[in-house]
């Protein structure tokens, strides 16, 4: 097999240190969305002097994490589901809601539409247009919607296009969809990276439409993808007792449960996080958007999303060089099939994000 013809997905380390023969350790990983600061040396010191909280089960109704999430998002800590990853509560809500078609806004994340297949449900797309910037507009999703339809997902801002749905939009969608009896599971993996998320977040119109269930976790703000710590929150009391019902119980390990409260309340580390992305989102959208040869779309998430639209270049021509300088990057071949001039990169450190900068100049001079 061609090597260029491979897409790898974000988490792929171990795959591409097999594949090219470079050590996981010398990759820099543009491609798993992480936050670059990792975790805080308050943040580990604390949770090192926790450690035996693994000699016990952890609470079964997790109510100090509950809690801190609710401080942390400023909600009803009845409303807060918790579980292993955001993965594990999609999959449940996806099991849980009533029949029928399901309707997702793409291109988008892939673990949705393999999560209702599995479940034997059918998947149905729409998209929104390059023509548009991948922006929304809404009476081409709310056209769509009808009695069949049990079930709509967002992703809000959505991987990979970076782009996002104001508060208006989501209320005005939530409104049609409580019409017609629809569940929308809005996935705010990446929300604390938007300016101003209080003002964006679907959270507080979880007081207002019981047809929402929004979705978070910690593996992308707080970079930590190995705990599996995720959490839903909604007003919709059916969805609530559902989901505490079918899900295994302990579903989050205690080690998950104290490391939750203590990165929920570590200030300082989300401030710094966010004035780090916030910055280094300006100054990447600016330096590329001056590079002949691509195109941008406006980020508000910690990624962007990039064109190429020089003849005759693709995205995986791009992965091969960034990879083999240990600069691993999203090939988008698999959102946009069969087109393959988009990438995507998250913004890590800014001496990072200088070097991919220079590969990117370089590949497109
Ligand atoms: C949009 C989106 N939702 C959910 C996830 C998975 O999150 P978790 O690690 O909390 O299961 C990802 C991971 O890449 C993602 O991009």
């Amino acid at each position: 097999m061609e090597k260029s013809k491979t897409v790898f997905h974000g988490s792929d380390l171990e795959k591409i240190e097999m594949y090219y023969g470079i050590p996981k350790e010398d990759i820099i990983s543009f491609s798993a969305n992480v936050n670059p600061l990792g975790l805080s040396d308050a943040f580990r010191n604390a949770l090192a002097g926790q450690l035996d909280v693994i000699t016990s089960y952890p609470d079964r109704d997790y109510k100090k994490l509950k809690n801190a999430i609710s401080d942390y998002c400023h909600c009803n800590q009845e409303h807060v589901l918790v579980g292993n990853g955001s993965t594990e509560l999609i999959s449940l809500i996806i099991r849980l809601c009533r029949p029928g078609r399901a309707v997702v806004l793409g291109p988008t994340y892939s673990e949705y539409e393999r999560e209702l297949l599995l479940a034997g449900k059918s998947c149905t797309y729409v998209t929104t247009r390059e023509a548009d910037q991948f922006v929304l507009k809404e009476e081409s999703l709310t056209t769509c919607l009808c009695e069949e339809i049990s079930l709509l997902i967002l992703c809000n801002p959505n991987n990979p296009t970076s782009s996002l749905i104001t508060r208006k939009q989501m209320a005005h969608i939530l409104e049609v969809c409580k019409r017609f009896d629809i569940l929308v599971m809005v996935d705010e993996t990446y929300m604390e990276f938007v300016p101003d998320t209080d003002s964006v977040t679907a959270v507080s119109l979880t007081d207002s439409y019981d047809n929402l269930v929004v979705l978070r976790g910690v593996s992308k703000f707080f970079a930590a993808p190995g705990l599996r710590l995720g959490y839903a929150i909604t007003g919709n009391g059916p969805l609530l007792s559902a989901v505490s019902d079918k899900q295994n119980p302990w579903a989050v390990s205690s080690l998950a449960d104290a490391a939750g409260q203590l990165l929920f309340s570590d200030k300082e580390h989300i401030q710094k996080t966010r004035d780090l992305i916030g910055a280094e989102r300006a100054r990447m959208e600016q330096a590329l958007s001056a590079v002949d040869g691509l195109k941008t779309y406006k980020p508000y998430a910690n990624f962007i999303l990039v064109r190429i639209i020089k003849e005759g270049l693709t995205s995986s021509d791009l992965f091969d060089m960034a990879i083999r300088r240990g600069l691993m990057i999203r090939d988008c071949s698999s959102f946009f099939a069969p087109d393959s001039s988009y990438f995507r990169f998250c913004f890590m450190l800014p001496k990072d994000n200088d070097r991919l900068l220079s590969c990117i100049r370089e590949f497109l001079a």
